[in-house]
């Protein structure tokens, strides 16, 4: 699959490496392809181009979003997706690892606000971005857990075959609504790893019994 990723940083990169690796198509997307981070992503992997914003989702089918939440709505309001799938791996955190914006509205559905023409999927939030650089556990016969939402069946299938390259075992909690919950177990992932000193290599995982 062609995939743009706006943010190449701690998230971003260690997805589309993860992806490039499977064989998928990257595209760093930044107005600056020049900018350090784009620089530095490209010394780590040659694999990767680079193009402005705009042109990078023209050239793809997915767009991963990997900025700091607060510069998301600048970025998005001037792009046309033109219906493209847009995974929002963005969170807004406030002081002291609380929901940025008051668990009034997830930041999903403010990333759709921004973005109306693409279908937004809310993926790769819940842990921190080690386990997005190495899924594997090997020890266990489950594979971790990635809690998707979105409201539109289709992109969520596109994101769960990106989900499974990436090792990880999809569970689709529902509409995008729901990534307000998903937000809220990334805090819980943050605090217990950064401020309470539990090992960053941990994950969930989901056990059904019939
Ligand atoms: N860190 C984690 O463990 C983790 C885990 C899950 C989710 N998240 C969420 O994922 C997001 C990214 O976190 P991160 O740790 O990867 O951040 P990061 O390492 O600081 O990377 C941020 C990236 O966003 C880019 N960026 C900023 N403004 C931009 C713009 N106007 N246009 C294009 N690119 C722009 C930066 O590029 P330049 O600096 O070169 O401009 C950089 O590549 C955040 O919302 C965070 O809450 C983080």
């Amino acid at each position: 699959m062609k995939l743009a990723f706006i943010g190449i940083g701690n998230v971003g990169f260690a997805l589309a490496n993860n992806l490039q690796k499977k064989g998928h198509e990257v595209i760093v997307a930044h107005d600056d392809v020049k900018s350090e981070s784009v620089v530095k992503a490209q010394s780590q992997n040659p694999n990767f181009s680079a193009l402005p914003i705009q042109e990078a989702i023209d050239h793809s089918e997915v767009i991963f979003l990997a900025t700091p939440f607060k510069f998301n709505e600048q970025i998005l309001v001037p792009l046309d997706f033109k219906g493209k799938v847009l995974v929002d791996c963005t969170n807004p955190v406030g002081a002291g690892i609380s929901h940025g914006l008051e668990s009034k509205i997830s930041g999903a559905e403010k990333v759709q606000e921004w973005s109306k023409d693409a279908i937004v999927v809310k993926s790769f939030t819940i842990y921190g971005f080690e386990n997005l650089q190495n899924s594997s556990y090997p020890n266990y016969n489950v594979k971790p857990a990635m809690l998707i939402a979105g409201d539109d069946s289709e992109a969520k299938e596109k994101v769960t075959y990106l989900n499974t390259d990436l090792g990880f075992d999809t569970v689709d909690t529902g509409a995008l609504s729901q990534a307000l919950h998903l937000e809220h177990m990334t805090l819980l992932w943050v605090k217990m790893v950064r401020a309470n000193g539990h090992h960053p290599n941990f994950t969930w995982g989901y056990l059904e019994r019939n």
